[in-house]
């Protein structure tokens, strides 16, 4: 039997904390916006799952895709004794990675969510018993330390993810990850691209309604968490392209004038009819763009996989 270790670096009450420091910031001007971390409970996590199976929703299998077709070189290129990775949820893409990894002495999967790291750990070692399976319970956009693993170290942060973050927190989330890198070391990060932003668009405005519910589900659980009276049916699903800064927008559009009351925040706060909160940013690459970014932390790219179609890149980059 292999270890499975499990460190907690937040502790048990931060995500609560945190939970309601977002909103009372996010609610507390005009224009609104919550995070799009608050999506993932366990409905929105299910939620999630739904649409990275629906026919409009392409990065997924783009980037399955590219590391079914490119592991070899990943594990090559790096050489990895040590897989770390980043909001690594239920690690299923990630075991193309594990089982192209000839010399892989332990994964380290970093997330947020216990019960999401307790399973996949489980399931892992189950199949992989000689793999170590040090398991971080952590907010990577926060100051992360990582176990005392063999190198080289390959981070992976894959999803698309980092589209989530504003161009500024992107900056500091890739000086931090840098930071956890010695020389030899290296990260595998997935990005979505820029297309036709009918496909977009699409990819976040599905005809069967899914990414709206997902969108509404943060409502669910503000409601739940801090006792708000969202009423989901009080709000609409927006998803635009926003052209200047080449990112997708998801916005939640109250339907009438309404004001919701926050008892854990003893807040109440007005919405107009037609105002906008802002949800989620989801930035699209081109090349140059993600090459100079990387740059700019330190990181020298070295390999650009895409899949046939060049909807999703997957990046190699190492530290200098
Ligand atoms: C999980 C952050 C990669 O931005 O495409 C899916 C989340 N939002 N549909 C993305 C999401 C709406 C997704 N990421």
């Amino acid at each position: 039997m292999s270890p499975f270790l499990l460190t907690r670096t937040l502790p048990e009450d931060a995500t609560e904390a945190a939970l309601r420091a977002d909103v009372l910031h996010g609610l507390g001007h005009t224009p609104k916006t919550l995070p799009p971390k608050w999506f993932y409970d366990a409905h929105g996590s299910e939620l999630f799952e739904r649409i990275t199976e629906l026919p409009e929703y392409y990065p997924t299998r783009a980037e399955r895709e590219i590391l079914l077709a490119r592991a070899g070189e990943i594990a090559a290129a790096s050489g990895a004794r040590t897989l770390v990775e980043l909001g690594s949820g239920s690690s299923e893409k990630t075991r193309h990675l594990l089982d192209a990894l000839p010399d892989l002495h332990t994964y380290v999967p970093v997330d947020v969510s216990e019960s999401a790291l307790t399973q996949a750990g489980h399931t892992l070692i189950a199949e992989r018993p000689e793999l170590n399976v040090h398991a971080l319970i952590a907010d990577f956009t926060g100051g992360l330390t990582l176990p005392g693993t063999p190198g080289p170290r390959l981070v992976a942060f894959l999803g698309g993810t980092i589209g989530n973050l504003l161009p500024a927190e992107r900056a500091s989330f890739l000086s931090s990850v840098r930071s956890l890198l010695s020389p030899g070391d290296t990260l595998l990060l997935g990005t979505d691209l820029v297309k036709e932003p009918s496909v977009l668009v699409a990819a976040y405005d599905d005809a069967a309604g899914v990414t709206g519910e997902f969108n509404k589900n943060v409502l669910s659980v503000v409601d739940r968490e801090l006792g708000a009276d969202f009423d989901l049916d009080a709000f609409e699903h927006v998803a635009l392209w926003d052209a200047g800064h080449e990112w997708i927008e998801m916005r939640l559009r109250s339907r009438a004038a309404q004001t919701v009351k926050i008892p854990a925040l003893d807040l109440a706060v007005d919405f107009a009819e037609g105002e906008e909160m802002r949800t989620e940013i989801s930035a699209k690459f081109r090349a140059e763009g993600v090459r100079a970014e990387l740059a700019e932390a330190s990181l020298d790219l070295t390999h650009w996989w895409t899949d046939t179609e060049g909807r999703f890149a997957l990046s190699l980059s190492s530290a200098v």
